[in-house]
């Protein structure tokens, strides 16, 4: 390991320098150059417990990430926690090159008092997106941030240029220590303690003096970035007297439609332009949690404040009202009606609509089961009844340079459901490169989920009750489907998207509610073609962190002491997964 690490360190320099050169050469992309220091912080704490919070650069949330489409993004992670830590990109498709992606299956985690540098490009995105740390059940703790994807100035906005723009990060969060969470999670159904808003508790909460708030001047308007940075909550999002205009979500220009009220579901991104339109005064800005019951006062309702620079006031009467959060059906119709503004460019001058999806040949439906389930008396969460063990190798590193071999295998992930009893493994879908994909998510609990898939942003096709039916597809909606990276389903119901599987990699489908994922609610998609051109797929960085069976860069380590690894001894890892690292 020490050897490898020098290597790495070594190369890591000029891999970078080369890529820049290429990309500096043919376009004219910014370098955007990041030393994230992460630690442990214990006075930063949003309520009156004691506890760590993850901070980056003494930050909470993290530092803005402001980038232009094509931009290259260097980030510089130095761990100063005493675990294991990887960040992830969430909705940054990390074009043919998912060696970035940061999560267990793509990348070796850095270890403590180590560093590494991710080096990307924003290629062909624009919009609003965050990061966390995506191991050890760390996101819980704070590690997260926003990132902005602007357009390229050659490229038109579809609105009229806002006074200033806002990233408002909101989520859940808990009293105790993540990592004493993370050891009784089996046994627990403990909820959110409170909800914040940049990492703020709500205005007027007594063990806090700490609340956001926002200035605006009166008749200007403004662009807030909201995003579910939660594990658990999804939320409706409001402005006391203020209405709101929906405009983009996580990467797509959507058909502007003006709202009282928004909901949001764990890793979720929204842009929304608010107008200052109101007297002279200060007014709520509140997200309140979706299928619980909570008070105006209480913690878990998000408070902060919408602060006109002329008010002479703070904020009066009770928080908005808002629609009832058992309302399923106000929040499907509303999901509903968020669609794709198809004359508009976004990333590239041609308009979104260029991408019509009412023709497509489907090369493969995937329907997924969420659930949760017990395995020989151990509380876990599936898909199609699996259960996900991380191995020690990532899946990238192994189908790289084994084929995958000692690792997973391919063809034993069940692409429908299988009515057998839970099991755990590693699941890999083998996807056909650049076919359309169908993927139904059918939500088994009684609770929201949110679905997640790196690499791409999928066209939302139909959302609804029951159980999934070919007959379904008549209610799709094939015309102006929003393309999003993260899509709710409903409890008990299911919801369906397209996905063109133009991006070669090694990618994560996941839970995007932290507990689910973490015990078992993911697999990933390897979409994959055997021409070797680099111009299919990169080839891995140069600083490439090697870790589990492939210890060199040649391939399987068959004879170290330390790794007899593979997915039989996936148990084990799941509890070094959970170990603090030491
Ligand atoms: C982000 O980048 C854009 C484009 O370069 C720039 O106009 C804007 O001021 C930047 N915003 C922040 C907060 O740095
Ligand atoms: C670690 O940080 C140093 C700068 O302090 C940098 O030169 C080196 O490339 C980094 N290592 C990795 C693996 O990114
Ligand atoms: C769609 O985008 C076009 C082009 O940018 C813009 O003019 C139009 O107002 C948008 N329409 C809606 C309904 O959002
Ligand atoms: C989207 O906007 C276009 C142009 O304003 C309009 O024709 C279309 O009906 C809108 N679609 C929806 C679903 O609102
Ligand atoms: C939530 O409140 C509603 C209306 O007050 C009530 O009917 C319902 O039983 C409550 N649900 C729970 C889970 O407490
Ligand atoms: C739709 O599909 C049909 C049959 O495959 C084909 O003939 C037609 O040209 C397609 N239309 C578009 C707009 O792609
Ligand atoms: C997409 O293609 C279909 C024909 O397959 C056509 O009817 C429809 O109008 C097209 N949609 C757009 C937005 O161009
Ligand atoms: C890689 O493994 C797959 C089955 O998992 C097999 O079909 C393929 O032939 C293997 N490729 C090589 C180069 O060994
Ligand atoms: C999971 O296993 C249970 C018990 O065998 C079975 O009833 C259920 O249908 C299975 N679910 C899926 C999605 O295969």
């Amino acid at each position: 390991m020490q050897l490898t690490m020098a290597r790495s360190l070594d190369h890591s320099i000029w891999s970078i320098v080369a890529l820049l050169m290429v990309l500096l050469a043919t376009t004219n992309a910014e370098v955007i150059d990041l030393r994230w220091d992460v630690k442990f912080d214990n006075t930063f704490r949003p309520s009156s417990f004691a506890q760590p919070v993850i901070t980056i650069n003494d930050e909470f949330p993290g530092p803005l990430i402001n980038a232009t489409t094509n931009d290259i993004v260097r980030v510089n992670v130095f761990n100063h926690l005493d675990e294991p830590l990887l960040f992830t990109w969430n909705g940054i498709q990390q074009r043919l090159n998912s060696w970035q992606d940061g999560v267990s299956g793509t990348n070796c985690a850095i270890k403590p008092n180590m560093n590494w540098t991710y080096a990307f490009v924003v290629k062909d995105q624009i919009g609003t997106f965050t990061y966390f740390p995506s191991t050890n059940y760390q996101k819980l703790a704070g590690g997260f941030g926003p990132i902005r994807v602007n357009n390229r100035i050659v490229i038109n906005v579809p609105f009229a240029k806002p006074e200033a723009e806002f990233d408002l990060l909101i989520g859940d969060w808990f009293f105790a220590d993540y990592k004493v969470i993370r050891s009784r999670l089996a046994a627990s159904t403990e909820v959110p303690d409170m909800m914040l808003i940049n990492g703020k508790a709500p205005y007027g909460y007594s063990g806090s003096k700490r609340y956001e708030s926002v200035t605006v001047t009166k008749g200007k308007t403004y662009r807030f970035r909201v995003s579910n940075v939660g594990t658990t909550l999804s939320f409706n999002f409001r402005i006391q007297n203020h209405k709101m205009v929906v405009v983009e979500t996580e990467g797509s220009y959507t058909n502007q439609t003006t709202l009282d009220s928004l909901d949001v579901h764990v890793g979720q991104s929204y842009s929304l332009l608010v107008t200052a339109d109101q007297d002279d005064a200060d007014y709520y800005i509140v997200a309140t949690p979706k299928l619980l019951n909570t008070t105006g006062d209480s913690p878990l309702v998000a408070k902060g404040v919408l602060h006109y620079t002329k008010s002479g006031s703070s904020v009066t009467g009770s928080i908005p009202i808002g629609p009832n959060p058992w309302d399923i059906e106000f929040s499907v119709n509303q999901a509903r009606s968020i669609r794709w503004n198809m004359t508009t460019g976004a990333a590239r001058p041609n308009p979104q609509g260029t991408f019509n999806v009412s023709n497509v040949t489907l090369s493969q439906t995937i329907i997924l089961h969420g659930s949760q389930t017990n395995i020989r008396g151990t509380y876990r969460y599936a898909v199609n009844n699996i259960s996900y063990l991380t191995p020690d190798t990532p899946l990238k590193l192994a189908d790289y340079y084994v084929n995958g071999s000692g690792v997973y295998r391919l063809g034993e992930f069940p692409t429908q459901s299988v009515k057998e009893a839970a099991t755990y493994g590693v699941s890999v879908v083998n996807a056909m490169h650049k076919g359309w994909h169908e993927i139904i998510f059918q939500n088994d609990l009684v609770l929201m989920e949110s679905w997640h898939l790196d690499g791409y942003g999928f066209y939302v096709v139909g959302f609804d009750d029951g159980e999934w039916t070919p007959g379904s597809r008549n209610t799709y909606n094939l015309y102006d489907p929003v393309v999003r990276s993260t899509v709710q389903v409903y409890p008990g119901g299911w919801t369906a998207v397209y996905v063109f599987l133009d991006n070669p990699g090694m990618w994560n489908l996941r839970s995007q509610h932290l507990k689910r994922w973490y015990l078992g609610e993911e697999l990933y998609v390897r979409v994959h073609d055997d021409d070797p051109n680099p111009a299919k797929e990169n080839p891995p960085p140069e600083n490439l962190l090697l870790c589990g069976e492939i210890l060199t860069p040649y391939g399987l380590n068959r004879d170290g002491d330390d790794n007899d690894g593979g997915s039989m001894t996936a148990m084990v890892v799941v509890h070094e997964h959970i170990t603090p690292y030491c």
